[in-house]
């Protein structure tokens, strides 16, 4: 039995219920929570401490795209999502207004949020571009396919064990560049998937994509990174901060890359008296 107090005032729950979203919503607008499980006191939701994004859009990308081959069959790697969605629901319970843009995934969207399903590059792209405008903060968490079939056949490729296959493929465009490129006072935050010469290659990364943070995520680990539900990730900073993070949950990476990007924000931004006295 679960029973939580809003205020001093207790209410009971037979059935063991996920409440983390209304505690979370209850704790950000002030009030004061208790809750109870079997009787004992579970300690103060840690979410009151978080920092709060009222005001704030953040357009999320999640997932792996699929770059058709035919009709049956396709090009896609292994993200599974959790990530992403896991930023979505971080900066949800934060009290931001939401869009998540995703690739092919089982996850379920995250209540709340405005949940744009896409398959290819392509129709990412496209998407995010769509809903730019009304964002502050771009987080692109998805594992996008850099290339794409050049001519996916319109019907279903006919095996012939007596021929090879080939198949050409042509770039996709880079989603993750051409925001930051056009990024205005948006705070933008790339993902890097790297398994060797990690450091060097997401700092390589951070420069070329023109991004704000970059978190790199050592895919070669087990445990850790593509469709895991831990992930270890460095955040890079384009202002030369770097932070190790130790290997914990998606969905507290996702807190810690929000705090993050306030924090950075905040420190880069020119503060009211300093504009005043321009
Ligand atoms: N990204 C993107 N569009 C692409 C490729 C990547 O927006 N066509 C974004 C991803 O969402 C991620 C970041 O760029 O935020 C880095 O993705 P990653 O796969 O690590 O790097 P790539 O740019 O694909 O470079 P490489 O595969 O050579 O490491």
């Amino acid at each position: 039995m679960i029973a939580i107090s809003v205020n001093g005032e207790r209410r009971e729950f037979d059935a063991p219920l996920n409440c983390a979203d209304l505690i979370a919503r209850l704790a950000l607008a002030g009030k004061r929570v208790a809750i109870e499980r079997n009787g004992e006191i579970v300690p103060r939701s840690r979410f009151a401490d978080e920092a709060l994004l009222d005001g704030e859009h953040v357009l999320v990308t999640s997932g792996p795209t699929r770059e058709p081959i035919d009709p049956v069959r396709y090009v896609s790697n292994r993200s599974s999502g959790k990530m992403g969605h896991a930023v979505a629901i971080a900066a949800l319970r934060r009290g931001a207004r939401v869009t998540l843009v995703a690739g092919p995934t089982v996850l379920p969207p995250p209540p709340g949020a405005v949940y744009v399903p896409v398959q290819t590059a392509e129709e990412m792209r496209e998407a995010v571009l769509q809903h730019l405008d009304a964002a502050t903060i771009v987080i692109k968490a998805a594992a996008v396919a850099d290339y794409r079939v050049k001519r996916p056949s319109a019907t279903k490729i006919k095996s012939n064990k007596d021929e090879e296959l080939t198949l050409t493929f042509t770039p996709n465009p880079d989603i993750l560049k051409e925001v930051a490129a056009r990024k205005g006072t948006r705070f933008v935050v790339g993902f890097a998937a790297e398994t060797d010469e990690v450091r060097t290659r997401a700092a390589a990364k951070l420069r070329a994509k023109g991004v704000d943070l970059l978190v790199l995520n050592d895919v070669s680990q087990r445990g850790i990174g593509f469709d895991a539900d831990d992930n270890q990730v460095v955040l890079l900073d384009r202002w030369g901060g770097s932070i190790d993070l130790p290997t914990m949950k998606k969905i507290d990476v996702a807190g810690a890359i929000l705090d993050r990007v306030l924090e950075l924000r905040a420190a880069s931004r020119p503060s009211s008296r300093d504009r005043a006295s321009r």
